[in-house]
């Protein structure tokens, strides 16, 4: 008991680095009671948005939950509210270093263009770093793939233009949305000019068992990170192939335990595979993915891992190091992060034993 204290505390207190988080995925119960505060005729449950502790639901009732969000933040203030408060929560759960993702949406009843929705994000990020030193956070356009290649482009130029404009707040791209709908080849020609632009790719890939011919279209990218990655290794009918190629180009994958479990992709902690790609030492990077919805946090994640994987407070701090290198910013700005964790590396392994 004493020693599960310990490690909650130490997973509260261990500087991390989150890489996978949807902002409206992201809503804590408290930031979604404002919300619901603003359109009670809508009528919205928690139980909508929120898949609570030993519960589980489909990925499809997943995506139908995120419609159900998608209605409650459907224009430029609510997105700065739920960024900014999505911020905070990420900083107060001991956060250092975080990359957001958020599909840039219209929504012709409230005037939301998708420019005004990244220059909304943009705005929270900035006060955010007004008001919260001590947290870094940069932001990656989704794709959301039922929207096809189209939106896919203007998302790019949005991505594109503020690669160079937003101070380096804008990274790169994250490709997402329902699995189960397109196919990844169409928008291959996209995704070729992005990375040439120079913007960072950080690709969902194999979350469900049928994307194997995508993927290994997708590689040839090759995506600069992996969300998710559920079906790639053999057993669980992924390909060698894919696994060897993405263990030589030391793509780093972003891992999302509980994400993977309520959202019934892994059967349970045990079976995930955070221990197919750990075990290889490969890039792995623990993330939450949308802490709202699967009612986590990244200490929380990060304490799962150590329970279901045997890991020691060491491993753990060495997971948050290693995920430094897996950032979307420059040497020089990987190094002065890595800075500020060895400042805290002794006081932090030494007390809590
Ligand atoms: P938003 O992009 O900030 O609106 O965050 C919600 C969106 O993220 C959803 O509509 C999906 O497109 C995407 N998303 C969140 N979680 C997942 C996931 O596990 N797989 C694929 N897409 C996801
Ligand atoms: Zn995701």
């Amino acid at each position: 008991m004493e020693e599960d204290k310990q490690m909650t505390d130490f997973c509260l207190k261990v500087p991390k680095v989150e890489l996978h988080a949807h902002i409206n995925g992201s809503i804590s119960e408290a930031t979604m009671e404002k919300l619901m505060h603003k359109k009670p005729h809508l009528n919205v449950q928690h139980s909508m948005t929120m898949i609570k502790k030993g519960q589980q639901r489909s990925l499809e009732e997943c995506f139908e939950m995120f419609k159900v969000i998608h209605q409650l933040t459907d224009c430029e203030e609510s997105i700065v509210m739920v960024t900014k408060d999505v911020i905070r929560e990420f900083h107060q759960d001991g956060v250092k270093y975080l990359e957001l993702r958020s599909t840039p949406r219209e929504e012709k009843s409230t005037g939301l263009t998708r420019r005004s929705y990244v220059d909304a994000v943009l705005s929270a990020i900035r006060q955010s770093k007004e008001e919260l030193p001590g947290i870094d956070v940069r932001f990656l356009l989704a794709i959301d793939r039922r929207n096809g290649p189209a939106v896919a482009m203007e998302t790019v130029k949005l991505a594109e233009e503020h690669l160079l404009s937003s101070g380096a707040l804008v990274l790169g791209l994250d490709m997402s949305g329902d699995p189960s709908v397109g196919h990844g080849r169409d928008f291959l020609p996209v995704l070729e000019y992005a990375k040439k632009a120079g913007l960072k790719l950080a690709l969902h890939l194999s979350e469900i068992p049928s994307q194997t011919e995508e993927t290994r279209i997708l590689m040839d990218l090759p995506p600069d990170r992996i969300g998710h990655g559920t079906f790639l290794h053999p057993d669980v009918g992924g390909s060698q192939e894919i696994v060897d190629l993405i263990i030589h180009h030391q793509t780093p994958i972003e891992l999302c335990l509980t994400s993977n479990v309520k959202g019934k992709t892994v059967a349970t902690y045990d079976q995930h595979h955070f221990r197919f790609w750990y075990g290889r030492g490969h890039p792995c990077i623990i993330c939450t993915d949308d802490k709202g919805v699967f009612a986590t946090d990244l200490s929380q994640e990060y304490h799962i891992a150590a329970d279901t994987f045997n890991l020691s407070k060491e491993d753990l701090w060495n997971i948050s190091y290693r995920s430094i290198d897996c950032i979307f910013l420059p040497e020089g700005e990987k190094r002065q992060l890595r800075g500020e964790w060895d400042k805290l590396k002794g006081s932090l392994l030494n007390s809590n034993k």
